[in-house]
C-alpha cells in the first residue's frame, strides 16, 4: 500500500510551475524535494497535503483519490492523518508554548509526548510565550505540535530553515526515526542537499517535472 501517490500533477499561476509530477511514498519511506526559490516546492506540497487542488492530475492518500472526496472528509483526513509544518509556522502566538503543543494533543487525543518535548530542546520553553521565542525556537515547537498528532504522512516545509547545523542535523533525525518507528512517510522541501540526500529518495522540482538527482 501507498501512503501517498502523485500522479501527473501539474500546476501554475500566472506561468506553468510544473507538470507531470509523479512520486509514491510507502510506509518508513521520504522524499526530499530539492529545487531554485520559486520554482513550486511550497505548492506541489500543499497540493499533496490536502492545502490545494491541483490544475491537472490526482493525489492519492492512503490509496484514495483525495481531491474526489468531499469537503469533510479532506478535513478529517487534515485533522487526523496528516501533518503539516509550514514554512513559516502557524503557531497562536499569544499563547504560551504549552498551549501551542496542547492543542494538538486535544485535537487528537494524545498525551503529550514529553520525550519528544525533551529531544527538540524545547522543554525549558513551555511557560514562555510563542512571541518571546527565536525563531528556530519556535520552529522546533512547531514540529513537536506536528509530530504530536501522529500523523502517517509528515510534510514539511524547510523545517529546518531557521537553524544551525547540529540543530537541523538533530531535527532531521527526529523526523526520520518517527517516520521509521510509526510506519509513516515524509514529504521534505530543503535547500539543504546534506540533509536531503538522508531521504530514501532526493527529486529536484524543474518546470518540466520532478527529477531523480544523481
Ligand atoms: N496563491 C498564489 N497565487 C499566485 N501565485 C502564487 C500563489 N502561491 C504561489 N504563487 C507563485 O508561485 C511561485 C512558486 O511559489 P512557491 O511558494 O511554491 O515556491 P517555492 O519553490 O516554495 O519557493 P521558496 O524556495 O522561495 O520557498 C512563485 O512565483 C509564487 O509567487
Ligand atoms: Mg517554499
Amino acid at each position: 500500500m501507498h501512503l501517498l501517490r502523485a500522479e501527473n500533477l501539474s500546476h501554475s499561476f500566472e506561468y506553468e510551475l510544473f507538470k507531470d509530477v509523479n512520486f509514491s511514498l510507502k510506509p518508513k519511506e521520504s522524499l526530499s524535494v530539492l529545487g531554485v526559490s520559486g520554482s513550486g516546492k511550497s505548492t506541489l506540497l500543499h497540493i499533496c497535503s490536502t492545502l490545494l487542488k491541483p490544475k491537472v492530475g490526482n493525489v492519492f492518500l492512503f490509496d484514495k483519490n483525495l481531491y474526489r472526496c468531499s469537503y469533510g472528509e479532506i478535513l478529517h483526513v487534515r485533522r487526523f492523518d496528516v501533518g503539516i509544518i509550514f514554512q513559516s509556522h502557524y503557531l497562536f502566538k499569544g499563547f504560551l508554548t504549552y498551549e501551542n503543543i496542547e492543542l494538538a494533543n486535544v485535537i487528537s487525543g494524545n498525551p503529550l509526548d514529553k520525550e519528544l518535548v525533551k529531544r527538540l530542546k524545547i522543554e525549558q520553553f513551555m511557560n514562555y510565550k510563542i512571541g518571546d521565542l527565536s525563531g528556530g525556537q519556535q520552529q522546533r515547537v512547531s514540529i513537536a505540535r506536528v509530530l504530536s498528532k501522529k500523523p502517517k504522512i509528515i510534510f514539511a516545509d524547510e523545517p529546518t530553515g531557521n537553524l544551525d547545523d547540529k540543530t537541523a542535523q538533530e531535527v532531521m533525525d527526529i523526523l526520520l526515526e518517527y517516520v521509521e518507528k510509526e510506519d509513516a512517510a515524509l514529504m521534505l522541501v530543503t535547500h539543504n542537499t546534506h540533509l536531503a540526500k538522508q531521504c530514501t529518495y532526493m527529486k529536484h522540482l524543474h518546470v518540466g517535472g520532478l527529477i531523480e538527482e544523481n
